[in-house]
């Protein structure tokens, strides 16, 4: 299968590329803004990863952010539907409130508390209105990049103390562990319009930072909870992603941890 992967310089969608045969395009090769040039690379199935992910950026420039993860979400959405191309879309926990006290279903309703959670919102309205299916996904980690994970390890490599909110509540997902899942619902015949892909189990960032902490040897008393979460945009207390839909595909989400180990170690 022909597949396709736009945004391919960043944190997932670098990693689908690395994958073999699957085709990955940077923003430079393709604009989800401007997706005329698609059907050169004839795909069968295209998963976009491009996005304005950045959540504290989208806070300061909504306009911006709803450029990208709406009308462009939207716009490459059409493109496939032309071209007869499957679309996976890939969106976040953030289109949730977090206000739940049970994992979130993937038709519960959604109700985003920041720019960057309302423009991936309307992004997933265009592309479920184009006939594409949503994977939303959470807490993202890999080597290298800009994430939590990657904060944590840089603070306790440096001496410093890390901050971290028991108060926030989610799911970490090893990008490996998202990229397999990907492939896997990439090769079924029919997906659901909208499914869940995180790691598991549940985690607070609090206990993350302490899974890192322990991993790389460093003591626990230099992890610290803190009241909020750090960052200019409001951030989701609880978004932790239901994954019944997911299992019942037989895609069984992978320890959080097995990941974490091979980043770090
Ligand atoms: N990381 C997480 O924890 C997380 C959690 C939940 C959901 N997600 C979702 O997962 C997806 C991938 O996120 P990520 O962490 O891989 O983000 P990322 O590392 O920021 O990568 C996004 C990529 O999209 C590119 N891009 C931006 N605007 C574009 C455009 N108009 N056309 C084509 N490419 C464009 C960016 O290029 P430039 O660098 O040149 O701008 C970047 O390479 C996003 O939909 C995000 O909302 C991520």
């Amino acid at each position: 299968m022909r597949i396709v992967v736009t945004g391919a310089g960043g944190l997932v969608g670098s990693a689908l590329a690395r994958r073999e045969g699957v085709v990955g395009l940077s923003r430079a090769q393709l604009d989800i803004r401007e997706p005329s040039g698609l059907g050169t690379y004839d795909p069968e199935l295209v998963i976009n990863c491009a996005a304005q992910a950045n959540v504290d950026a989208a806070e300061a420039d909504p306009e911006a952010a709803f450029e990208i993860n709406a009308r462009g979400a939207g716009a490459l959405a059409r493109r496939c539907a032309e071209l007869g191309a499957r679309l996976i879309h890939l969106s976040t926990d953030y289109v949730f409130d977090g206000r739940a006290t049970r994992p979130y279903g993937e038709h519960d309703p959604i109700n985003p508390i920041n720019a960057y959670g309302r423009s991936k919102a309307e992004g997933e309205r265009l592309v479920r209105e184009a006939g594409g299916t949503i994977v939303r996904t959470s807490w993202v980690f890999g080597a290298g990049g800009r994430g939590f994970v990657s904060q944590v390890l840089a603070r306790l490599a440096a001496g410093e103390e890390v901050r971290a909110a028991s108060s926030q509540q989610g799911c970490p997902t090893f990008v490996e562990d998202l990229v397999d899942a990907l492939l896997a619902l990439a090769r079924l015949p029919m997906l659901p319009p909208i499914l869940h892909v995180v790691g598991d189990p549940p985690t607070t960032r609090l206990d993350q930072a302490r899974a890192i902490a322990e991993l790389v040897g460093a003591s626990p008393e230099r992890i610290f909870d803190t009241p909020a979460p750090t960052g200019a945009a409001p951030r989701p207390a609880y978004c932790v992603l239901g994954t019944t839909a997911l299992r019942a595909l037989g895609i069984t989400p992978r320890p959080w941890r097995d990941g974490l180990a091979r980043v770090v170690t």
